[in-house]
């Protein structure tokens, strides 16, 4: 199933139909849906908890790679030919990881955001278990395309020997703002509203209400 839509995909890609990308890629397993909607459900209490409970414009520093935006699966699609969805899927919880171990380090014992980031962190390795259970090994072994590879090694490097210019600030929220937005983009079949695809990873697709959630 995978190996066909794969080769459905490059088919795609050799040809030039860049404008079916989205139908060809619906490669979430089933599966993962549940994870993922619960996942979803903490997340849409993450103004409460990551901005409200902070002093305005609190900042923590993570590696700019971990500023994973809407923008950033953008540009990784046309850098690279034919990339599989599944990698970024991969990559996506490589990142996210590392921005819910940020936050939750930074949070002293007994802050009230406490409970809710690590509840946060509970889910997604639930979602992460699924995710690793319900795709062949090799997949996870397969070699990752020159750019994802080189991302990979900069979010895996030891914190010391990271550069200080690959450093940046951001604030919890608007990393769990990516984070949400990136995951209804790379399991969007997980995420389809009254039976119709949405483009959830269109730039400027914005959810209802979302305005005043900026910030
Ligand atoms: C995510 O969860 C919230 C709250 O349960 C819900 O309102 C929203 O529609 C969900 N988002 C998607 C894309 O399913
Ligand atoms: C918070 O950041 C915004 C945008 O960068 C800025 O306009 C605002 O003055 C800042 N507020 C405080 C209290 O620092």
């Amino acid at each position: 199933m995978i190996q066909l839509s794969t080769s459905v995909y490059l088919l795609g890609g050799l040809l030039g139909l860049c404008l079916l990308e989205p139908v060809l890629t619906a490669l979430t397993p089933a599966s993962m849906c549940t994870p993922l909607k619960t996942l979803n459900d903490s997340l849409s209490h993450r103004r409460r908890y990551m901005k409200h409970n902070f002093p305005i414009n609190y900042s923590i520093r993570v590696h700019q790679k971990e500023i994973f935006k809407l923008s950033n699966i953008r540009r990784m699609k046309l850098q690279v030919e034919g990339l599989d969805e599944l990698v970024l899927q991969r990559l996506w919880f490589q990142v996210n990881q590392g921005v819910l171990k940020k936050i939750i380090r930074m949070m002293a014992e007994r802050h009230p955001s406490r409970p809710y980031t690590a509840e946060l962190e509970r889910r997604f390795r639930d979602a992460e278990g699924v995710f690793v259970e319900s795709h062949p090994t090799e997949v996870f072994q397969k070699e990752l395309p020159e750019t994802i590879q080189d991302i990979w090694d900069c979010l895996t490097e030891e914190p010391e020997r990271v550069p200080e210019t690959s450093w940046k600030f951001a604030t919890p929220k608007s990393l769990l703002d990516n984070f949400c937005q990136t995951m209804y983009c790379l399991f969007s079949d997980c995420f389809a509203s009254g039976g119709t695809q949405q483009d959830y990873c269109g730039v400027f697709h914005r959810k209802k209400g979302r305005k005043k959630d900026e910030s």
